[in-house]
């Protein structure tokens, strides 16, 4: 573990911990406020993440813009990060070595940015991150704490595009997010 992101960024650039590491065009590290007290974790990079090396900046990512702007979240004050940092072939879902592989990443990175409220975009985030026991559609919507951390398992943005009825339990989720925000901010 780095107690600071300079050796931690510098520890992933050449990373060959997986074999994800053949096809990418780059490493898709996170990006937001390093102190944010919200922090999202996606799946991993697809298509346009790969290219530009940066999280959620493909059609699902535009997706979840919308939804911060109506809700009044900042793009810019929150930490979005992803399971594994390098792209899946076809997108697939990353396999469990290869989560594995990459999760101390993005535990340093949790452990740096301290975040009040953890959001957790889809199933491999959700199970990844709290357990293969739970199940998103269980436990989306519902609050879990942990270490004084709270979680919100939400739907990944990229199912909104597939069904339109999930797109208004995905505002409720990050609806509530917002409300825990503004009675714990202080
Ligand atoms: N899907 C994810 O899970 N993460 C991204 O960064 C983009 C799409």
């Amino acid at each position: 573990m780095y107690d600071n992101w300079e050796d931690l960024e510098k520890s992933i650039i050449n990373c060959k911990k997986c074999n994800l590491y053949t096809n990418r065009t780059n490493i898709v590290f996170g990006q937001g406020n390093k102190n944010a007290d919200i922090m999202f974790i996606g799946e991993g990079p697809g298509a346009d993440e790969d290219r530009q090396g940066m999280p959620f900046v493909g059609k699902a990512g535009k997706l979840m813009n919308t939804a911060f702007e109506g809700l009044g979240i900042n793009r810019e004050e929150v930490y979005i990060a992803n399971i594994v940092k390098c792209r899946p072939p076809n997108n697939r879902t990353p396999e469990s070595d290869e989560a594995t592989a990459c999760l101390d990443y993005l535990r340093n990175q949790v452990i740096l940015v301290k975040p009040k409220i953890i959001v957790l975009l889809g199933s491999t985030a959700l199970k990844n991150i709290l357990g293969n026991e739970h199940s998103i559609t269980a436990s989306r919507g519902k609050w879990i704490e942990k270490k004084g951390i709270y979680y919100m398992p939400t739907w990944h943005p990229a199912a909104l595009l597939k069904d339109e009825n999930k797109k208004i339990e995905f505002w409720r989720d990050l609806k509530a997010v917002v409300e825990r925000y503004e009675t714990i901010k202080n």
